[in-house]
């Protein structure tokens, strides 16, 4: 799906395809595919410059699916509605709110996930509130859904997955980046340089 409008920042549009690649192998990783409607959540989503790549990989052929993107920032979700909300295709149903994503447990009518992403999670940043976050966001998993994340640097990634097992899920997918694009201004932080895939253990 393209954007109505361009990204904001030159090198997005590369750095959205190497994600899109790591994702499509994690998935095939954990031996995963989408089902007929996908409910999906983008959790502290900003502008949600990658939506989409989700709605190409989980819904192929312009399928039908729900997806909603949730941040704390207004105007980032501003931008994510006029980029993403005139590309999307008849059946498939895109929000973007603004708001705190660690408190779904308090949104009414929210149905249960199939796929759950959370790119450049900040468990380094807040853990009492992302551990919140992750609770919450693994409750609203359907019991085969699949809740990813993706992580700056080496040590927030090896938090937050320790984290998540602490929460009660199995580790589905763990891919390094070997061509994430490193961070000019942050030594040993790059774009998506992990992702991994959670499930609910069993
Ligand atoms: C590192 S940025 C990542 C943004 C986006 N996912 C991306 O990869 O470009 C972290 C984001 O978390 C959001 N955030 C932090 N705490 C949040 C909360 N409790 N609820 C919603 N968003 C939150 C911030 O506003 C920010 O946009």
């Amino acid at each position: 799906m393209r954007p109505a409008r361009p990204f904001r920042f030159p090198g997005i549009d590369e750095d959205i395809a190497r994600l899109s690649r790591l994702l499509r192998l994690a998935l095939r990783a954990a031996d995963w595919s989408p089902p007929a409607r996908p409910a999906a959540l983008n959790l502290a989503c900003g502008r949600a410059d990658e939506t989409g790549l989700l709605v190409e990989t989980l819904a192929p052929a312009a399928g039908p699916l729900f997806l909603l993107g949730i941040d704390l920032r207004g105007p980032e979700i501003q931008e994510a509605r006029s980029r993403w909300l005139p590309a999307c295709r008849p059946g498939q149903e895109l929000d973007f709110r603004a708001g705190d994503a660690s408190r779904v447990d308090r949104m009414r009518q929210l149905p249960p996930f199939d796929f759950i992403f959370i790119r450049h999670q900040n468990f380094w940043h807040d853990p009492e509130v992302w551990t919140r976050l992750y609770r919450h966001a693994v409750d609203a998993l359907k019991p085969d859904g699949l809740l990813a994340i993706t992580s700056y640097f080496d040590r927030e990634h090896e938090l937050a997955s320790a984290c998540l097992r602490q929460l009660g899920t199995a580790p589905a997918a763990d891919l390094p980046h070997p061509h994430s694009r490193p961070l000019n201004d942050a030594p040993g932080k790059s774009v998506d340089r992990r992702l991994a895939l959670f499930r609910q253990a069993s």
